[in-house]
Formats: C-alpha cells, sequence, structure tokens
C-alpha cells in the first residue's frame, strides 16, 4: 500500500498540488531494506532505513505512517507529533490503542493527526464524522468492517463450507493472510470499533473495552437455518449511545434479510451510521487494499497541505469525555439464536424451556429441525425475545448441562 502512496505523489503531482494548492513533495521514504526490488520506481536518494533521518529533519512537514504494527510506529508517530510534524497514519492498531493519547498530544503541540485509511480503507469514515456530521450526536454506529470474515461467511454461506475450506479460499483470493488470527478472531474489527466509538462519541473506546467474539464457532448448518428463519450471518461490529455509557461489541450476529448489512457482498465493507439530525446514512466500499486505501491517505495529505497553507486547522481538534463508559456485555440487551443437538423423546421441549422460564428469557421461536434416527437424536433451533446477555448465556450453559442435552451446538445473537 506504500507504494501506492508513493505512485500517486510522483505521478500525480500536477493534479495533487492544484488541489492542495501546494506542492506535495516526497522527502524520504523509510523502509526495512533499502536493496529490496520495488513496485515503483523511488530514487535511491529517498529511501532510508534510518527512522531519525525522517523524524529529526526539521524541512519534513508531515509524516505519512503507512507501516503497521504498534512498536516502533506508536514511538515514531509520538516524536513526530512531538516535534511539531503533522501525521497521516493507515494505522489501526496504534490509533486503536494509543489514539485519544496521540490526539491530545497533537492539540497541544497544534498540528493535526489525519487516520482515515486506519478505518475502511477507501470508505469516507472519518472525514465523514469530522466533517460532514459534526452537527449530530451520533447515536449508533454498526458495521461490517472486515472484509475477509465478509468473504468467508459468504462463501460458507453460498457452498455450505466449512471455516478452513472458506478461510483458505480467501487466501487463494488475496483476502486473507497467512495467519488469519486477526481477521477471524474479530480482533481487526474490534480495533476499528475502537476507533470509530471514539470519534464519533469523543470518549475513550479501548480495543479491550469492547465485547469480542470470532466466527470460528458457526457451522454451515446455521446460515441454512439462519436463511430459513429470514436471516444473514455478518460479523457486525456495533456501537450504540445508552444514558450515560455505551454499547460497544463486536460478534457474528444473524442480521435480516431486508437490512443493508445483510447485503454486503464479498470483501466490502459497509457502515451504517444513525445522528440525531441525518438520521440514518449508509457508507458502503472496499474496505481494503493498496489502491482504495493508498486513495484515502492520500486524500487526508491533500486536505492536510490545504490546511497548513492556510495556517488554520480545517478539522476540530478532539476532546475526549472520560466520564462516560463502556457497557459489560453480561448487561447488554440482546435477542439471540441456540442450535440444541438433544435426545428425541418426550419430555425434551419442557426441560429446556423451563430453563428459558427460570431465566427470564422469553422464546420468540422454537422449531425442531433434522432429526438422525439411529442415534434418536433431533436438533432445536430457537430464537429469544430481547434480554440480558448474561440471562442468555446462562441459560446456554444451563441447556447444555441438562441429562437429554448432547450440546449447544450454536449461539448467535440476532441483530
Ligand atoms: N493494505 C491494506 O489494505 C491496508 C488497509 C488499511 C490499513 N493498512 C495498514 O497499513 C499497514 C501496511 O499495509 P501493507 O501490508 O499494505 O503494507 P506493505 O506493503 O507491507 O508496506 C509496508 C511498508 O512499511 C515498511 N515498514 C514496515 N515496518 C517497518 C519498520 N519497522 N521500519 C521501517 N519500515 C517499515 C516496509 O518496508 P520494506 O518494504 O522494506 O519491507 C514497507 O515498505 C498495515 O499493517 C495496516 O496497518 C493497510
Amino acid at each position: 500500500m506504500g507504494s501506492r502512496v508513493a505512485e500517486r505523489m510522483l505521478t500525480w503531482q500536477t493534479q495533487l498540488a492544484r488541489r492542495a494548492g501546494v506542492e506535495l513533495c516526497l522527502r524520504r521514504v523509510l523502509v526495512r531494506d533499502v536493496g529490496k526490488p520495488r513496485m515503483v520506481e523511488i530514487g535511491r536518494e529517498l529511501l532510508t532505513a534510518d527512522a531519525a533521518q525522517l523524524l529529526d529533519d526539521p524541512s519534513i512537514q508531515v509524516v505519512v505512517e503507512v507501516a503497521g504494527g504498534d512498536e516502533p510506529m506508536r514511538s515514531y508517530l509520538e516524536r513526530a507529533i512531538a516535534s511539531g510534524k503533522h501525521v497521516v497514519t493507515a494505522n489501526k492498531v496504534v490509533m486503536a490503542n494509543h489514539g485519544p493519547e496521540l490526539l491530545s498530544l497533537a492539540a497541544e503541540k497544534n498540528v493535526d493527526v489525519y487516520f482515515e485509511a486506519a478505518v475502511g480503507g477507501g470508505i469516507p469514515l472519518i472525514s465523514a464524522f469530522r466533517t460532514d456530521l459534526q452537527a449530530n450526536r451520533i447515536e449508533r454506529v454498526s458495521a461490517v468492517i472486515n472484509g475477509t470474515t465478509n468473504y468467508v461467511l459468504g462463501r460458507m454461506a453460498a457452498e455450505e463450507l466449512p471455516l478452513e475450506s472458506a478461510v483458505r479460499e480467501a487466501q487463494a483470493a488475496g483476502y486473507a493472510e497467512a495467519d488469519p488470527t486477526d481477521d477471524v478472531g474479530g480482533f481487526d474489527a474490534t480495533y476499528k470499533l475502537a476507533i470509530l466509538g471514539s470519534i464519533a462519541y469523543e470518549i475513550r473506546v479501548r480495543p479491550s473495552d469492547i465485547y469480542r467474539e470470532g466466527i470460528d464457532g458457526i457451522e454451515p448448518v446455521d446460515f441454512r437455518y439462519a436463511r430459513e428463519l429470514g436471516y444473514a450471518i455478518k460479523l457486525i461490529a456495533h456501537t450504540q449511545r445508552h444514558p450515560g455509557r455505551v454499547e460497544a461489541r463486536v460478534h457474528p450476529a444473524m442480521v435480516p434479510l431486508d437490512h443493508p448489512l445483510a447485503q454486503v457482498e464479498g470483501a466490502n465493507n459497509a457502515v451504517f451510521v444513525e445522528g440525531d439530525l441525518v438520521g440514518q446514512v449508509l457508507l458502503v466500499g472496499q474496505g481494503a487494499g493498496g489502491r482504495p486505501t493508498a486513495s484515502a491517505v492520500v486524500g487526508d495529505l491533500i486536505d492536510l497541505a490545504r490546511s497548513i497553507r492556510r495556517g488554520v486547522q480545517s478539522r476540530p481538534s478532539f476532546s475526549f469525555d472520560d466520564r462516560v463508559g463502556v457497557i459489560p456485555m453480561g448487561e447488554v440487551v440482546t435477542r439471540a439464536y441456540y442450535r440444541i443437538r438433544a435426545e428425541d423423546r418426550p419430555g425434551v421441549l419442557a426441560a429446556v424451556g423451563q430453563v428459558f422460564a427460570e431465566e427470564g428469557v422469553s422464546i420468540s421461536s422454537f422449531i425442531q429441525k433434522d432429526a438422525w434416527v439411529e442415534e434418536k437424536t433431533a436438533e432445536l433451533v430457537i430464537t429469544t425475545h430481547p434480554t440480558a446477555d448474561s440471562r442468555l448465556q446462562r441459560a446456554r450453559e444451563r441447556i447444555a448441562q441438562l441429562e437429554p442435552v448432547r450440546a449447544v451446538s450454536s449461539f448467535l445473537r440476532v441483530f
């Protein structure tokens, strides 16, 4: 992606200068290996493996960071800001874990930090919150924000593939890393939700505050049952304002088929925002990839160059309200879907129903699905009305322990 940024800066200079009102000059490129062959022709004299050559050069006004990972990039960005440089970064890990501190330091040093590329690749999200939607109180943000898992879930749904096969397909198509843990485990979506939540409400939402569940517990049959009930299964990142607190969670969920998030195809991303003035807004597009991400990075750079030239900040500084925290998942009210494998004999439904009743969980639908005659077992599919998540979890644990129940094979929240 760094190559795409350099390419646009080197081959589109006239257009960029016209839009920025000032020439954007690539002064140095920090890499690990200066001898490595590169996709884009970059003058050898621009390349360096020594960060000090950028960070300690007073003639460099803006540091663009597209390397990724926590350290050493967090320290580099902090050093750049402390010495009065503006920053453009695509780094979700740094912005999710340390964004509020870096933004506060930037406000103190009177410089800007732009990070459009850190969430949703080329989709204009951060600028939407910071400029177009700034007259609103943001009420909720719901998103399909990880393209890899959306692609994997799409393949599992279409072909009833097991997770491992769908991940291998995503790797072959270039949508998944060799180690897919960050995506499949929901970590990547959690970083992005932390950033979105922090800027939507101007509070500090840390990745560790967010409830996280990956897509690894879902089986192919769940897609069939979900479809029959009128749902798709998506990895959803959701945050919502409540009096004095916010909800923030990442987990797979059943989404009604007519909801826009159910219709996000392939590796695309979509973010559904609700503001008190604007109502509902949907932003959709390519959430990753070298070219879309470079679009966001260079767009930030143009905006920043324009504001440096004018001597005014075009976007407001952040201030974070530390009185507002994240609601523990157990208190979040949600609906749920259970797939239960149990012995096919009288009394089972009554036993399961009694646990729900004792936990105060009201059942919305109850269907007996596939039966295994030889084993004398059947599958029960149950959906509930909205209930505190802790009650839904207690019911899940207690049902799994009932004598005729073999397993609670799946548990999904219903969005
Ligand atoms: N690509 C995307 O779709 C996308 C989308 C959103 C955000 N991002 C963010 O951008 C990051 C990089 O994306 P990518 O994988 O596309 O990049 P990439 O092509 O691997 O490029 C990263 C560049 O940074 C340099 N670099 C990495 N660590 C360094 C270090 N410690 N010191 C000096 N130079 C270092 C690399 O140098 P060498 O070339 O010498 O190895 C390389 O030129 C990701 O980790 C993510 O945080 C990417």
